[in-house]
């Protein structure tokens, strides 16, 4: 595996394996990896030739308030994860490379940014949307993988593909899970015991609602208070928001259809995790 920091060898790299007729698929991460980012890179390395991924913890994404100074970095443990998942060229800018003195330029995805998390992390998305766009620049990846658990991010992600014409497929892959449930995520490192074992409560009562679609339960409502009283039952997690919207998270459904998406966001102690089911 190679490991290229600098952008110009990075972006002349992927011309030249363009030139080749290779094709490039691209994971990009903020580290600390699990079997969820892992998953992508397997997945990755059946379609395409020469895997890139990317390890960058992107301070624009993070609110003044959250946790970019603590959030986990581990470079000598993610080499390894990610030669195990096939990766061929793991791209790790710094960050002064990537937002040199005087960076002015952002993408905000309007509408769609500032709804569900967007509406308690300001900024959040308008930081990811930029930094994907320039990693798209830079890898240029025939094929992009990003997973569900983070819905919104793949909505926006997506909608800024077609907006601003990128010649890159945005592909989705599933949540990978813990045995309980509980998606895996890198601030997961962040839960005590107790917290961990609270923090199976968003799966589960995702589960709980998506038992009752199954049972022909179609009101909103109804769902809805299925997941607020799952939470009742937990005092350690506290649920910020439960969404019941359209694939496109643009509208609330007034009724849940197959394809409806429950979105959550909770509060474990001092984690904030989210999670979502697609019915
Ligand atoms: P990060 O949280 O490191 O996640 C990188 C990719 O892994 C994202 O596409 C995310 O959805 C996916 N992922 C995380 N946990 C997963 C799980 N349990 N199952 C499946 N996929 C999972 O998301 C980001 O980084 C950043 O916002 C980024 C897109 C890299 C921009 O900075």
């Amino acid at each position: 595996m190679k490991i290229i920091e600098d952008i110009t060898e990075m972006h002349s790299l992927a011309m030249q394996l363009r030139h080749e007729g290779k094709t490039i698929g691209f994971v990009p991460t903020m580290g600390a990896l699990h079997q969820g980012h892992l998953s992508l890179m397997q997945h990755a390395k059946k379609e395409s030739d020469v895997v890139v991924a990317s390890i960058f913890v992107n301070p624009t994404q993070f609110c003044p308030s959250e946790d970019y100074k603590e959030y986990p970095r581990d470079m000598e443990g993610d080499m390894e994860k990610a030669k195990g998942a096939g990766v061929d060229i793991l791209f790790t800018p710094a960050v002064s490379a990537i937002y040199p003195e005087g960076y002015r330029t952002y993408v905000e995805v309007e509408g769609l940014s500032s709804v569900l998390c967007g509406k308690v992390r300001p900024g959040h998305f308008r930081g990811v949307s930029t930094i994907v766009l320039k990693l798209l620049n830079i890898v240029k990846p025939h094929k992009a993988f990003f997973g569900q658990k983070d819905y919104q991010q793949i909505v926006i992600i997506k909608r800024m593909a077609r907006d601003l014409n990128l010649d890159v497929e945005i592909a989705v892959l599933p949540t990978v899970r813990e045995e309980d449930g509980l998606a895996m995520s890198s601030r997961n490192q962040y839960l005590n015991k107790d917290e961990r074992m609270s923090a199976a409560i968003l799966y589960r009562s995702l589960q709980e609602a998506r038992s009752l679609f199954e049972k022909g339960e179609m009101s909103t409502e109804k769902l809805k208070d299925a997941i607020l009283s799952a939470f009742m039952g937990n005092s350690s997690a506290k649920l910020e928001y439960v969404a019941i919207v359209h694939p496109e998270i643009s509208e609330e459904e007034k009724d849940v259809q197959k394809g409806t998406v429950i979105a959550i966001a909770a509060r474990i102690g001092d984690t904030r995790l989210i999670d979502n089911i697609i019915l």
